[in-house]
């Protein structure tokens, strides 16, 4: 053998283990846009629209979203914020596989979706990129080849900025309610309107004892549910406006980054966890109201915060788990991700594990730059900072976990929100007590990994069974 052959041989064993390699971590990106939203100032869409990915299995690395607009030379564009204003959108799954998971709940899941992926955030989606660390992915099943994301965007270009922050926390107009003779004069909402806030209360205690207005339907004067697709977020873009105004074109523009299901994939999925406006027996009502700050009042630093207690399996008994007998629901999870959603005027939102030590706070950023300045518009939040538990952190799905949310209260606010989006892996269940929070590299953790394997490969083979792609069969009006 020359030297000459024998490097060559060396060159094609090297070249040949890097394009194994490659193969193993095989990551690629997928763009595209969702069917378009036309909107006249002030109108609100509010709808699910199917999100194309590619076929199935995949797992999900990363995920990102922004509104966007085609330019006048076709280009495709980001829209600012102050143009389109991104309430929020809330990305899950309709696939059959998922039907179990139907009466799972979770923050920003829409009622009645199979499986929340709830890649779920408003203003800050274009700054808060969602990336998972390795095995950890949102999975796909074999032929699934979409998402539904519920989008929410309020047309808000050209408006003064005073009349767009008002409508971006959508009080309720004469669409929803019978506006009195004065302001005082408070009227409920429309019978058309009660059912989609329903008549149950949601509210923790704390909210309840201050008769918070976003807690019953005859206080109800601003929020989601006064907020429909179609609808206008005040009466004054509704009426007669003189020259009929140019609609605009809006879509979400969505970026995934994937790569094939292997054998280490661990599948995440979402807890049952977290709502400041909840508690241990209640999931929450999403979206509560802020009073403006008293002059020698209580709040005098201004500074709003609603806290309660919750844990990660939830309050509803089967939200947890796969299928939620008493056993499955009090077990260990891994955390592996979280993020906060705040409102304008959000100031932080945090999560502490048996009142004191603290998992994520999460901050928002805002713009400071000039408006219109993608990702870093004034007045607006532009990014939530995350927490990414590499090892992941292992909690008990029954821990006590107090959420805290803080609002600036120098302006009295409606339909705000203080939620948590968190990421988890079920884990082999260990007998006994697990103290320590993440993992170490003692025996019991190369046991659990060796037993993980195994639940990874059977549950990989129960997919693989399943050939057959059901169409989406969902209550959900689905906008293609
Ligand atoms: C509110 O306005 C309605 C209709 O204008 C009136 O019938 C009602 O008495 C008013 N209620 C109060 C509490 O002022
Ligand atoms: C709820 O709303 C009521 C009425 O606006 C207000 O007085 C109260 O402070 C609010 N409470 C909380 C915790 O947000
Ligand atoms: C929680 O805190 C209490 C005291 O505040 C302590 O006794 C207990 O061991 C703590 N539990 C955990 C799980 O850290
Ligand atoms: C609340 O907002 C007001 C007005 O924008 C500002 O002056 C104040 O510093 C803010 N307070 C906090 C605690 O962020």
């Amino acid at each position: 053998m020359t030297v000459t052959s024998l490097r060559n041989l060396l060159l094609t064993v090297a070249s040949l283990a890097l394009a194994t390699a490659g193969d193993i971590h095989r990551r690629m990106t997928h763009t595209a846009l969702t069917a378009p939203m036309k909107l006249y100032p002030g109108e609100v869409a509010n709808k699910y629209l199917r999100l194309e990915i590619p076929k199935g299995p995949i797992s999900i690395v990363s995920f990102e979203a922004d509104v966007v607009e085609s330019d006048e030379d076709g280009n495709v564009v980001a829209v600012p914020l102050a143009d389109a204003y991104l309430h929020h959108h809330v990305v899950f799954s309709d696939h059959k596989f998922y039907e179990r998971e139907k009466n799972w709940w979770s923050p920003m899941k829409p009622k009645g979706a199979n499986r929340g992926v709830s890649f779920g955030a408003g203003t800050e989606s274009r700054g808060t990129r969602q990336a998972f660390p390795s095995p950890y992915r949102f999975t796909t099943v074999k032929g699934e080849d979409s998402l539904i994301a519920n989008v929410h965007i309020i047309n808000t270009r050209s408006m003064e900025a005073r009349d767009a922050h008002k409508c971006l926390e959508c009080p309720c107009s004469s669409e929803d309610r019978m506006l009195g003779g004065n302001d005082d004069n408070v009227t409920a909402l429309f019978s058309a309107v009660v059912p989609r806030k329903g008549l149950e209360n949601h509210c923790n205690s704390f909210l309840l004892a201050e008769d918070n207005t976003s807690c019953s339907p005859s206080a109800y004067f601003g929020g989601l549910y006064c907020c429909e697709d179609g609808e206008y977020c005040m009466d004054a873009f509704k009426d007669d406006v003189p020259d009929k105004p140019e609609k605009s074109t809006y879509h979400l523009r969505y970026t995934i980054e994937y790569e094939p299901v292997s054998r280490d994939t661990k599948p995440l999925y979402l807890a049952a966890c977290c709502d400041a406006t909840g508690d241990v027996d209640l999931p929450g009502n999403i979206e509560y109201d802020i009073p403006q700050c008293a002059p020698g009042g209580e709040d005098e630093d201004c500074v709003h915060v609603l806290e309660t207690t919750q844990t990660l399996h939830g309050a509803s008994s089967d939200a947890f788990g796969t299928g939620g007998s008493r056993s499955e629901e009090d077990k260990y999870v891994e955390v592996v991700y979280m993020v906060g959603h705040l409102h304008r005027g959000g100031i932080s939102v945090a999560l502490y594990l048996n009142d004191t030590e603290l998992l994520c706070e999460s901050l928002p950023t805002y713009g400071s730059g000039e408006p219109g300045e993608i990702g870093n518009e004034p007045g607006y939040i532009n990014s939530m900072s995350s927490c990414t538990f590499d090892p992941p952190l292992v909690l008990r799905t029954t821990e006590k976990i107090r959420v805290v949310g803080k609002y600036n209260s120098s302006e009295p606010h409606q339909g705000v929100m203080s939620l948590f989006y968190i990421a988890v892996s079920d884990m082999p269940q260990e007998p006994g007590d697990v103290r320590s929070r993440t993992h170490g590299g003692s025996v019991l953790v190369a046991m659990a990994v060796g037993l993980a394997l195994l639940a990874a490969i059977l549950h990989w083979r129960r997919y693989d069974k399943r050939r057959q792609y059901d169409a989406v069969d969902t209550s959900i009006n689905i906008e293609v």
